[in-house]
């Protein structure tokens, strides 16, 4: 045997090494323990109230498609106290505590008042949704669960979150204004 042909059966015999020791019976026994392999069983159910990670997407396309909806979440004490505990994390640093447009952002973003007619009588709660949830011309989306291109924004909030704050903004910001107004004249 030349020192070529040792160095080729060495090499022969270094490739076939993992295959020999793989096939020893305790190379595998560690592997055959009681618990529960991958693909094993039937697959789990999800925990109740799991959301995917991508967030759950939202059946409309665009605010044209949200404007005529009827909003599922009956006004309620419950639900105006969710809204605005979201609106005041949410919309206040633009939009102001109290919807009044008042705060160092605002003029900035050119944020609108909420409290005027515009927002209060003439767009529809539909409307407002489809705004929290894709945004609008400047303002970005807090219900987008997918990143479109174009598209500012986040999946922040759920459908039903946001139809809370679309209960606030439609039933409880104007008058909680009016009474913040009325405090600040009396003091
Ligand atoms: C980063 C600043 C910012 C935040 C936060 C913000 N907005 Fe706005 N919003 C704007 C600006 C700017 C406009 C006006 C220009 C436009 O339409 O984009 C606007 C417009 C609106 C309009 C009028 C839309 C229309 O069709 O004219 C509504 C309603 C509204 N916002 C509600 C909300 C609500 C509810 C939240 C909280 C979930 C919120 N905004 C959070 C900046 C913001």
């Amino acid at each position: 045997m030349n020192a070529r042909r040792i160095v080729s059966a060495a090499l022969l015999a270094g490739a076939l090494t993992p295959a020999l020791v793989w096939a020893w019976p305790w190379s595998q026994d560690m592997m055959n323990q009681p618990s529960v392999k991958p693909q094993e069983g039937a697959p789990r159910p999800f925990p109740a109230h799991s959301v995917p990670v991508q967030g759950i997407p939202t059946p409309y396309n665009n605010r044209e498609e949200t404007k005529d909806l009827a909003n599922p979440v009956p006004v309620s004490d419950a639900s105006l106290h969710q809204g605005r505990t979201l609106f005041r994390i949410y919309c206040a640093a633009c939009h102001g505590l109290t919807g009044q447009a008042d705060t160092p952002v605002t003029e900035k973003i050119g944020a609108i008042p909420l409290n005027d007619d515009y927002v209060q009588k003439q767009l529809t709660e539909g409307w407002v949704f489809g705004t929290i949830t894709f945004g609008s011309a400047i303002m970005p989306a807090y219900g987008a669960p997918q990143k479109r291109e174009g598209q500012t924004g986040s999946n922040d909030l759920s459908v039903e979150e946001r139809w809370h704050v679309v209960n606030y903004v439609k039933h409880g910001l104007a008058k909680e204004a009016a009474e913040s107004a009325a405090q600040a004249q009396a003091q």
